[in-house]
């Protein structure tokens, strides 16, 4: 694919390549491509926006850890270890243009919409978890309502990227995003379930960084459902959290039936994931996204 900026400083250069070349599980574009190929759409147009959503993705990273104050991510150093606030800001906005100029290259208006509100609803999102979120336990709808915004929205956009391109009928673009968002859902349950039980190492990004920042997530609600109180977990809410106390409250959970009760809700999502598929005829396509949704409870990373 072309390059889209003629000029580029040698430090963003470097930065595309450590932040791209960490890899990453590709997730987002792999919806579009099979999205697309279901659908009818031109590969070599999904090519465009498969890049423009991972690249949106990668941006929102960015930002994601300097906000979080995360020293690792994809198994290597994030920018903001190395780097400024302010540099890493730029970065991620430089991140967040190149994905927008993948996305123009569709030439598909509806798509380049559809880009610009799920950004929105994104960092609509982040703002309420950052002013509203912490320290505060959510109802479950609310709960639903943030991982929609923060990781639901974009993986719905990526799985019905295809169908928009293929310029299918509404009922069928309608088809793909309930299947992303379901699987969004359930992608983000998983990522807040390994929070407290992954392998730092395996997992590539730190674990416990949820409760350390006082965010809580669908394991502690229903740990604190079942057992009403937790004197670490009570110390992090009310007093702000230390090293000692996460780490004991992390223990705690991860020992706790609330992880197999958050895992059967994110197969709930995979079970309404994979419905939404199936006004689509039988096609090794078809088959792949069912595949994709077995893998997203099931990873370990
Ligand atoms: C991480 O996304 C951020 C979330 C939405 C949970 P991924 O788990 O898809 O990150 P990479 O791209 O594979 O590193
Ligand atoms: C990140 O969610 C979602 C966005 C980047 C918008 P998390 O904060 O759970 O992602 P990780 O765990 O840092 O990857
Ligand atoms: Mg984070
Ligand atoms: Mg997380």
């Amino acid at each position: 694919m072309q390059e889209p900026a003629p000029d580029q400083h040698p430090a963003i250069t470097g930065a595309v390549e450590l932040l791209l070349g960490s890899g990453g599980k590709r997730l987002r574009p792999a919806l579009v491509f099979l999205s697309a190929r279901l659908c009818g759409a031109d590969p070599d147009v999904a090519l465009f926006a498969a890049a423009g959503v991972e690249m949106l993705h990668t941006a929102t990273l960015v930002h994601d850890d300097l906000i979080d104050g995360s020293l690792m991510r994809r198994g290597a150093e994030t920018l903001n270890a190395r780097w400024s606030p302010a540099a890493t800001v730029l970065t991620g906005d430089y991140l967040f243009a190149r994905a927008a100029y993948w996305v123009a290259r569709t030439e598909n208006t509806r798509l380049v919409q559809r880009f610009a509100e799920t950004l929105m609803v994104i960092c609509n999102g982040e703002i309420r978890q950052m002013f509203d979120g912490r320290g505060k336990v959510p109802s479950f709808q609310e709960y639903e309502q943030r991982i929609y915004a923060k990781t639901a929205s974009l993986i719905a956009l990526s799985a019905e990227s295809g169908a928009i391109l293929a310029h299918t009928d509404e009922a069928t673009i309608a088809a793909m995003r309930t299947y992303g968002e379901r699987l969004g859902l359930a992608f983000q349950v998983v990522d807040d379930v390994l929070d407290f039980v992954a392998d730092e190492r395996t997992l590539g990004k730190p674990v416990g960084s949820d409760l350390r920042q006082g965010l809580v997530t669908l394991p502690v609600m229903l740990f604190l459902e079942q057992s009403g109180d937790h004197p670490a977990l009570h110390r992090i809410l009310h007093q702000g959290s230390s090293d000692p106390t996460v780490q004991e409250a992390v223990r705690a959970i991860a020992a706790s039936p609330a992880i197999e009760r958050s895992l059967q809700i994110a197969r709930d999502y995979i079970r309404e994931a994979k419905e939404a598929l199936q006004p689509f005829p039988p096609s090794e396509y078809r088959a792949a996204l069912l595949d994709l949704a077995d893998f997203v409870v099931r990873r370990q990373f």
